[in-house]
Protein backbone atom coordinates (compact mmCIF):
# COMPACT_ATOMS: atom_id res chain seq x y z
CA UNK A 1 0.00 0.00 0.00
CA UNK A 2 1.36 3.54 -1.08
CA UNK A 3 0.19 6.58 0.81
CA UNK A 4 1.91 9.94 0.81
CA UNK A 5 2.66 8.92 4.83
CA UNK A 6 4.31 5.37 3.20
CA UNK A 7 6.44 7.83 1.07
CA UNK A 8 7.16 10.89 3.45
CA UNK A 9 8.55 8.52 6.28
CA UNK A 10 9.98 5.60 3.99
CA UNK A 11 8.06 2.79 5.55
CA UNK A 12 6.56 0.01 4.10
CA UNK A 13 3.05 -0.22 5.81
CA UNK A 14 1.10 3.63 6.62
CA UNK A 15 1.01 2.36 10.38
CA UNK A 16 2.65 4.42 13.10
CA UNK A 17 3.18 3.82 16.86
CA UNK A 18 2.04 6.78 18.36
CA UNK A 19 4.50 7.83 21.38
CA UNK A 20 3.41 6.61 24.88
CA UNK A 21 5.00 6.93 28.15
CA UNK A 22 6.40 3.92 29.60
CA UNK A 23 5.49 2.19 26.78
CA UNK A 24 7.41 3.83 23.99
CA UNK A 25 11.23 2.10 24.10
CA UNK A 26 13.95 0.80 21.46
CA UNK A 27 11.92 -2.63 21.88
CA UNK A 28 8.46 -1.58 20.70
CA UNK A 29 9.78 1.33 18.01
CA UNK A 30 12.13 -1.21 16.53
CA UNK A 31 9.64 -3.81 16.60
CA UNK A 32 7.30 -1.59 14.79
CA UNK A 33 10.21 -0.46 12.27
CA UNK A 34 10.77 -4.24 11.69
CA UNK A 35 7.26 -5.05 10.74
CA UNK A 36 7.52 -2.32 7.93
CA UNK A 37 5.77 0.67 10.47
CA UNK A 38 6.89 3.29 11.77
CA UNK A 39 7.30 2.93 15.73
CA UNK A 40 8.14 5.89 18.12
CA UNK A 41 10.52 6.20 21.05
CA UNK A 42 9.03 8.28 23.76
CA UNK A 43 11.68 11.24 24.64
CA UNK A 44 9.94 12.22 27.90
CA UNK A 45 9.80 8.72 29.33
CA UNK A 46 14.21 9.10 29.60
CA UNK A 47 15.07 10.70 32.13
CA UNK A 48 17.25 13.15 30.29
CA UNK A 49 18.65 13.96 26.72
CA UNK A 50 21.67 11.72 27.48
CA UNK A 51 19.38 8.46 28.15
CA UNK A 52 17.00 9.06 24.74
CA UNK A 53 20.45 9.47 23.33
CA UNK A 54 21.46 6.02 24.30
CA UNK A 55 17.48 4.56 24.06
CA UNK A 56 18.23 5.66 20.23
CA UNK A 57 21.37 4.52 20.04
CA UNK A 58 19.66 0.87 21.65
CA UNK A 59 17.08 1.30 19.16
CA UNK A 60 18.89 1.52 16.04
CA UNK A 61 21.08 -1.59 17.08
CA UNK A 62 17.56 -3.73 16.79
CA UNK A 63 16.75 -2.14 13.56
CA UNK A 64 17.94 -0.99 10.09
CA UNK A 65 15.04 0.63 9.44
CA UNK A 66 13.25 4.21 9.83
CA UNK A 67 12.04 5.05 13.64
CA UNK A 68 11.10 8.28 15.19
CA UNK A 69 11.21 9.65 18.51
CA UNK A 70 7.87 11.15 20.17
CA UNK A 71 8.13 14.59 21.93
CA UNK A 72 5.35 16.14 23.61
CA UNK A 73 5.20 20.00 24.95
CA UNK A 74 3.55 19.89 28.42
CA UNK A 75 2.68 22.85 30.22
CA UNK A 76 4.38 21.92 33.10
CA UNK A 77 6.23 24.04 36.17
CA UNK A 78 9.46 22.72 35.51
CA UNK A 79 10.10 22.74 31.82
CA UNK A 80 12.10 19.19 30.52
CA UNK A 81 15.12 20.18 28.19
CA UNK A 82 13.77 20.19 24.61
CA UNK A 83 16.51 21.54 23.39
CA UNK A 84 18.51 18.79 24.75
CA UNK A 85 16.19 16.14 23.70
CA UNK A 86 16.25 17.69 19.77
CA UNK A 87 19.80 17.74 19.84
CA UNK A 88 19.77 13.71 20.84
CA UNK A 89 17.44 13.45 18.63
CA UNK A 90 19.28 15.12 14.77
CA UNK A 91 22.50 13.99 16.60
CA UNK A 92 21.41 10.19 16.94
CA UNK A 93 20.47 10.26 13.14
CA UNK A 94 16.52 10.35 13.84
CA UNK A 95 14.49 11.21 10.46
CA UNK A 96 10.70 11.34 11.90
CA UNK A 97 9.64 13.13 14.98
CA UNK A 98 6.11 13.02 16.30
CA UNK A 99 5.21 16.27 18.38
CA UNK A 100 1.95 16.20 20.43
CA UNK A 101 1.27 18.73 23.53
CA UNK A 102 1.25 22.47 22.79
CA UNK A 103 1.99 24.03 19.12
CA UNK A 104 5.55 22.68 18.46
CA UNK A 105 6.44 26.02 16.44
CA UNK A 106 9.44 27.26 18.24
CA UNK A 107 11.28 23.68 17.72
CA UNK A 108 10.12 23.45 13.97
CA UNK A 109 13.30 25.80 12.45
CA UNK A 110 16.06 23.29 14.04
CA UNK A 111 14.04 19.90 13.39
CA UNK A 112 13.43 20.87 9.37
CA UNK A 113 16.97 22.50 9.12
CA UNK A 114 17.96 18.75 9.97
CA UNK A 115 16.28 16.81 7.56
CA UNK A 116 13.46 15.67 10.18
CA UNK A 117 9.49 15.60 8.84
CA UNK A 118 7.38 16.53 11.74
CA UNK A 119 3.97 14.93 12.15
CA UNK A 120 2.14 16.95 15.17
CA UNK A 121 -0.88 15.32 16.77
CA UNK A 122 -3.66 17.08 16.85
CA UNK A 123 -7.49 16.95 18.33
CA UNK A 124 -9.19 19.66 16.55
CA UNK A 125 -9.23 20.37 12.71
CA UNK A 126 -8.22 23.92 13.78
CA UNK A 127 -5.38 22.55 15.42
CA UNK A 128 -4.23 20.30 12.29
CA UNK A 129 -4.47 23.80 10.22
CA UNK A 130 -2.42 25.39 12.45
CA UNK A 131 0.28 22.86 12.43
CA UNK A 132 0.73 22.94 8.31
CA UNK A 133 0.31 26.62 8.70
CA UNK A 134 3.80 26.69 10.04
CA UNK A 135 4.88 23.66 8.61
CA UNK A 136 4.49 20.52 9.92
CA UNK A 137 4.87 17.69 7.42
CA UNK A 138 1.71 15.91 8.21
CA UNK A 139 -0.62 15.39 11.21
CA UNK A 140 -1.86 13.08 13.61
CA UNK A 141 -5.29 13.48 13.78
CA UNK A 142 -6.62 12.16 17.07
CA UNK A 143 -10.39 11.19 17.72
CA UNK A 144 -12.46 11.34 20.81
CA UNK A 145 -12.23 7.83 21.10
CA UNK A 146 -8.72 7.96 21.58
CA UNK A 147 -6.53 6.55 24.82
CA UNK A 148 -4.58 9.29 26.62
CA UNK A 149 -5.77 13.07 25.81
CA UNK A 150 -8.34 13.80 23.54
CA UNK A 151 -8.54 17.15 24.15
CA UNK A 152 -12.03 18.97 25.28
CA UNK A 153 -14.19 18.95 21.93
CA UNK A 154 -15.56 15.64 22.32
CA UNK A 155 -15.58 14.89 18.38
CA UNK A 156 -15.27 11.56 17.39
CA UNK A 157 -13.61 9.79 14.47
CA UNK A 158 -16.58 9.07 11.74
CA UNK A 159 -17.07 13.40 12.55
CA UNK A 160 -13.18 14.96 12.99
CA UNK A 161 -11.22 12.63 10.02
CA UNK A 162 -13.50 14.02 7.36
CA UNK A 163 -13.60 17.49 8.48
CA UNK A 164 -9.45 17.08 8.72
CA UNK A 165 -10.12 16.12 4.80
CA UNK A 166 -11.82 18.79 4.04
CA UNK A 167 -9.75 21.20 5.13
CA UNK A 168 -5.75 20.59 4.75
CA UNK A 169 -3.26 19.99 2.50
CA UNK A 170 -0.83 17.71 4.11
CA UNK A 171 -1.37 14.17 4.53
CA UNK A 172 -2.83 12.95 7.89
CA UNK A 173 -3.00 9.46 9.58
CA UNK A 174 -5.98 8.33 11.77
CA UNK A 175 -5.95 8.27 15.58
CA UNK A 176 -8.14 6.75 17.87
CA UNK A 177 -9.79 3.44 18.03
CA UNK A 178 -7.98 2.25 15.50
CA UNK A 179 -7.23 -1.69 15.78
CA UNK A 180 -7.32 -3.40 12.90
CA UNK A 181 -7.74 -3.97 8.77
CA UNK A 182 -11.01 -2.71 9.29
CA UNK A 183 -9.99 0.44 10.91
CA UNK A 184 -7.57 1.19 8.36
CA UNK A 185 -9.71 0.56 5.46
CA UNK A 186 -12.38 2.88 7.45
CA UNK A 187 -9.45 5.48 7.64
CA UNK A 188 -8.82 5.45 4.37
CA UNK A 189 -12.07 6.08 3.02
CA UNK A 190 -12.50 8.89 5.50
CA UNK A 191 -9.71 10.91 3.68
CA UNK A 192 -6.51 9.53 5.98
CA UNK A 193 -3.46 8.04 4.62
CA UNK A 194 -2.72 5.83 7.37
CA UNK A 195 -3.58 5.07 10.91
CA UNK A 196 -1.31 5.59 14.30
CA UNK A 197 -1.90 2.97 17.22
CA UNK A 198 -1.24 3.43 20.83
CA UNK A 199 -3.39 0.96 23.20
CA UNK A 200 -2.96 -1.91 20.44
CA UNK A 201 0.60 -1.53 20.05
CA UNK A 202 0.60 -2.11 24.22
CA UNK A 203 -0.88 -6.04 23.38
CA UNK A 204 1.69 -7.04 21.76
CA UNK A 205 4.51 -9.56 22.94
CA UNK A 206 7.51 -7.04 22.16
CA UNK A 207 5.96 -4.30 24.41
CA UNK A 208 7.84 -3.89 26.98
CA UNK A 209 5.31 -3.70 29.80
CA UNK A 210 4.25 -5.73 32.69
CA UNK A 211 1.95 -8.49 31.67
CA UNK A 212 -0.69 -7.85 33.99
CA UNK A 213 -1.15 -4.46 31.45
CA UNK A 214 -1.67 -6.76 28.55
CA UNK A 215 -4.05 -8.75 29.91
CA UNK A 216 -5.93 -5.56 31.11
CA UNK A 217 -6.36 -4.23 28.19
CA UNK A 218 -7.63 -7.80 26.51
CA UNK A 219 -9.87 -8.33 29.33
CA UNK A 220 -11.60 -4.87 29.27
CA UNK A 221 -14.49 -4.19 27.00
CA UNK A 222 -15.28 -0.54 25.44
CA UNK A 223 -16.86 0.29 28.39
CA UNK A 224 -14.07 0.01 30.60
CA UNK A 225 -12.38 3.71 30.17
CA UNK A 226 -13.31 6.77 31.97
CA UNK A 227 -12.38 10.19 30.90
CA UNK A 228 -10.68 12.03 33.69
CA UNK A 229 -9.48 15.84 34.71
CA UNK A 230 -11.87 17.45 32.48
CA UNK A 231 -12.60 20.40 35.47
CA UNK A 232 -8.86 20.91 34.74
CA UNK A 233 -8.95 21.25 30.99
CA UNK A 234 -6.60 18.07 30.94
CA UNK A 235 -8.87 15.64 29.71
CA UNK A 236 -7.22 12.19 29.90
CA UNK A 237 -8.93 8.68 28.68
CA UNK A 238 -8.07 6.21 30.98
CA UNK A 239 -8.78 2.63 31.63
CA UNK A 240 -10.98 2.32 34.98
CA UNK A 241 -10.08 0.92 38.40
CA UNK A 242 -10.26 1.68 41.73
CA UNK A 243 -8.03 4.94 41.86
CA UNK A 244 -9.96 6.46 38.76
CA UNK A 245 -13.07 5.98 40.88
CA UNK A 246 -12.04 7.68 43.71
CA UNK A 247 -10.23 10.23 41.11
CA UNK A 248 -14.00 10.51 39.83
CA UNK A 249 -15.68 10.98 43.19
CA UNK A 250 -13.41 14.30 43.86
CA UNK A 251 -14.26 15.84 40.77
CA UNK A 252 -17.81 14.83 41.65
CA UNK A 253 -17.44 16.25 45.07
CA UNK A 254 -15.35 19.39 44.56
CA UNK A 255 -16.73 20.38 41.48
CA UNK A 256 -15.12 23.46 39.84
CA UNK A 257 -13.13 23.91 42.82
CA UNK A 258 -10.78 20.79 41.70
CA UNK A 259 -7.38 21.61 41.63
CA UNK A 260 -4.03 19.41 40.84
CA UNK A 261 -3.66 18.83 44.41
CA UNK A 262 -6.38 17.18 44.91
CA UNK A 263 -5.81 13.92 42.73
CA UNK A 264 -2.05 14.10 42.95
CA UNK A 265 -2.18 10.48 44.28
CA UNK A 266 -4.06 8.99 41.37
CA UNK A 267 -2.36 10.62 38.88
CA UNK A 268 1.40 11.44 39.48
CA UNK A 269 4.33 9.00 39.62
CA UNK A 270 1.84 6.56 38.16
CA UNK A 271 3.35 5.24 35.42
CA UNK A 272 6.22 3.14 36.24
CA UNK A 273 4.10 1.88 38.73
CA UNK A 274 1.65 0.37 36.52
CA UNK A 275 4.17 -0.29 33.19
CA UNK A 276 6.85 -1.90 34.79
CA UNK A 277 5.32 -3.44 38.31
CA UNK A 278 1.79 -3.97 37.29
CA UNK A 279 -0.02 -2.86 40.23
CA UNK A 280 -2.74 -1.84 38.20
CA UNK A 281 -4.74 -0.01 40.66
CA UNK A 282 -1.77 2.41 41.25
CA UNK A 283 -3.79 5.37 39.40
CA UNK A 284 -4.79 6.51 36.32
CA UNK A 285 -2.82 5.62 32.87
CA UNK A 286 -4.18 6.37 29.44
CA UNK A 287 -6.53 3.63 27.55
CA UNK A 288 -8.17 3.85 24.39
CA UNK A 289 -11.91 2.71 24.29
CA UNK A 290 -10.29 0.38 21.21
CA UNK A 291 -9.90 -2.33 23.88
CA UNK A 292 -12.92 -3.53 23.37
CA UNK A 293 -11.35 -4.67 20.35
CA UNK A 294 -8.78 -6.27 21.16
CA UNK A 295 -8.55 -9.74 21.83
CA UNK A 296 -5.12 -10.96 22.06
CA UNK A 297 -0.98 -10.09 22.55
CA UNK A 298 0.46 -11.33 18.75
CA UNK A 299 4.05 -10.21 18.35
CA UNK A 300 4.05 -7.09 16.59
CA UNK A 301 4.84 -7.88 13.05
CA UNK A 302 2.02 -10.87 13.15
CA UNK A 303 -0.01 -7.90 14.11
CA UNK A 304 0.58 -5.64 11.35
CA UNK A 305 0.62 -8.38 8.63
CA UNK A 306 -2.53 -9.08 9.59
CA UNK A 307 -3.83 -5.83 9.46
CA UNK A 308 -2.43 -5.33 6.14
CA UNK A 309 -3.58 -8.60 4.95
CA UNK A 310 -7.47 -7.82 6.89
CA UNK A 311 -7.51 -4.12 4.82
CA UNK A 312 -6.66 -5.99 1.43
CA UNK A 313 -9.25 -8.26 1.36
CA UNK A 314 -11.61 -5.56 2.83
CA UNK A 315 -10.89 -3.42 -0.40
CA UNK A 316 -10.40 -5.80 -3.04
CA UNK A 317 -12.92 -8.25 -1.70
CA UNK A 318 -15.38 -6.64 -0.05
CA UNK A 319 -15.90 -3.37 -0.79
CA UNK A 320 -15.39 -3.76 -4.41
CA UNK A 321 -17.54 -6.78 -4.10
CA UNK A 322 -20.47 -4.64 -3.59
CA UNK A 323 -20.03 -2.17 -6.42
CA UNK A 324 -22.15 -3.64 -9.55
C1 LIG B 1 -0.42 4.30 27.87
C2 LIG B 1 -0.43 5.44 26.88
C3 LIG B 1 0.50 6.46 27.03
C4 LIG B 1 0.52 7.52 26.12
N1 LIG B 1 1.49 8.49 26.25
C5 LIG B 1 1.58 9.47 25.31
C6 LIG B 1 2.64 10.44 25.35
O1 LIG B 1 3.47 10.44 26.26
N2 LIG B 1 2.68 11.38 24.38
C7 LIG B 1 1.76 11.42 23.36
O2 LIG B 1 1.86 12.27 22.49
N3 LIG B 1 0.74 10.53 23.30
C8 LIG B 1 0.64 9.56 24.23
N4 LIG B 1 -0.36 8.62 24.14
C9 LIG B 1 -1.32 8.69 23.00
C10 LIG B 1 -0.91 7.76 21.84
O3 LIG B 1 0.29 8.17 21.24
C11 LIG B 1 -2.00 7.71 20.74
O4 LIG B 1 -2.20 9.00 20.21
C12 LIG B 1 -3.31 7.17 21.26
O5 LIG B 1 -3.08 6.05 22.10
C13 LIG B 1 -4.23 6.77 20.11
O6 LIG B 1 -5.41 6.21 20.59
P1 LIG B 1 -5.66 4.62 20.76
O7 LIG B 1 -5.10 4.31 22.10
O8 LIG B 1 -7.13 4.50 20.67
O9 LIG B 1 -4.91 3.92 19.67
C14 LIG B 1 -0.42 7.57 25.06
C15 LIG B 1 -1.38 6.54 24.94
C16 LIG B 1 -1.39 5.49 25.83
C17 LIG B 1 -2.42 4.41 25.65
Amino acid sequence: MKTRITELFGIEHPIIQGGMHHVGYAELASAVANAGGLGMITALTQPNPEALANEIRRCREMTDKPFGVNLTFLPSVKQPDYPGYIEAIIKGGVKAVETAGNNPAKWLPILKENGIKVIHKCTAVRHALKAEAIGCDAASVDGFECGGHPGEDDVPNFILLPRAAEELSIPFVASGGMADGRSLAAALALGAEGMNMGTRFIATQEAPVHENVKAAIVAASELDTRLVMRPLRNTERVMVNDAVERLLEKERRLGADLKFEDIVDEVAGVYPKIMKTGEMDAGAWSCGMVAGLINDIPTVAELVQRIMNEADGIIRQRLAGMLS
